[in-house]
C-alpha cells in the first residue's frame, strides 16, 4: 500500500469516533485532509466542525460542512488530527504543517484526541523529526539561542526565501538534534522560553487514541 492509501485507511477508521449531532475538532495536514473528505460523506450527521487552520477551514467549507468559531464552542467530544511522530504513550511531535498553535488550542477544548497517521510515524523516542516551535517574529533569534542552549539546532523555516508566516502571523523554528526522552518536561521547558508561542510537543495533553495505518490493517494504541 502507498503512504496515501495508509492515510486514507486511518481517516476512514476515524469516522467511527465521530459523534452524531456534535461539533468535531479537525486538524491540519494530508492525513487530516483525507479525514475531511471522509467526514463529508456523513456531514448530515454532525452539527459542524472547528478548524485548526485556514487551510482546513477552506476544505471543510468546500465540502459544505459548517465551520464554527472556537469562541462559540464550549466543549466538543472529539478532535481528530495527524502527527509527524507519535510514541506508544500518545506523545506527539506536530507542526510540520505549521498549524501547531491552533491545533493545540482546539485539542485543548476536546474531550478526546484521536491521532491518525501512517505507521511510519510511530517511534520509540521522539525527536528525529525536527521539532517545530512557533515564535513571535521579533524574538526568533533570541529564542533560537535559548533552544541551542538546550542542545538543539534551530533553523528558521523559510518559504520562497523568506521566513514562513503562520496563520497567526508568527514564524517557525525547526529544531534538529533533540533526543526527547522526557516529552512532558521538555514541552513545559520550551513553552517557558520568552517569545515562544507554542512548542510542537503534544505530551502534557497527548493523543487518547492513535490509529496507525499499516500493511496489516489499522492498529490502535491507547
Ligand atoms: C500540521 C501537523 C500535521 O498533523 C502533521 O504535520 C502531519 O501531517 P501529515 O498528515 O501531512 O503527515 O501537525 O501542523
Amino acid at each position: 500500500m502507498t503512504q496515501d492509501e495508509l492515510k486514507q485507511a486511518v481517516a476512514r477508521a476515524a469516522i467511527e469516533y465521530v459523534i452524531d449531532g456534535e461539533i468535531i475538532g479537525v486538524g491540519t495536514g494530508s492525513t487530516a485532509n483525507f479525514f475531511i473528505d471522509e467526514l463529508a460523506t456523513i456531514k448530515s450527521r454532525i452539527r459542524g466542525a472547528v478548524a485548526s487552520s485556514e487551510a482546513t477551514a477552506s476544505r471543510l467549507h468546500a465540502h459544505g460542512i459548517s465551520v464554527y468559531d472556537l469562541n462559540d464552542v464550549a466543549s466538543m467530544p472529539v478532535y481528530i488530527d495527524g502527527a509527524d511522530e507519535i510514541n506508544a504513550q500518545g506523545a506527539m511531535i506536530k507542526g510540520g504543517g505549521a498549524a501547531l498553535t491552533r491545533e493545540k488550542i482546539v485539542a485543548s477544548v476536546a474531550r478526546k484526541f484521536i491521532c491518525i497517521a501512517d505507521g511510519s510515524k510511530l517511534v520509540e523516542t521522539l525527536g528525529k523529526f525536527p521539532l517545530p516551535v512557533e515564535v513571535i517574529p521579533m524574538a526568533h533569534a533570541c529564542v533560537a539561542r535559548a533552544l541551542a542552549a538546550l542542545g538543539g539546532q534551530p533553523e528558521l523555516r523559510l518559504k520562497d526565501g523568506k521566513p514562513m508566516t503562520t496563520d497567526n502571523g508568527c514564524f517557525i523554528l525547526d529544531v534538529k538534534g533533540l533526543r526527547i526522552t522526557d516529552p512532558v518536561a521538555l514541552e513545559a521547558q520550551i513553552n517557558n522560553i520568552v517569545g515562544v508561542v507554542t512548542v510542537g510537543l503534544f505530551a502534557q495533553r497527548g493523543a487518547d487514541v492513535g490509529l496507525l495505518g499499516t500493511e496489516e490493517g489499522v492498529k490502535k494504541i491507547e
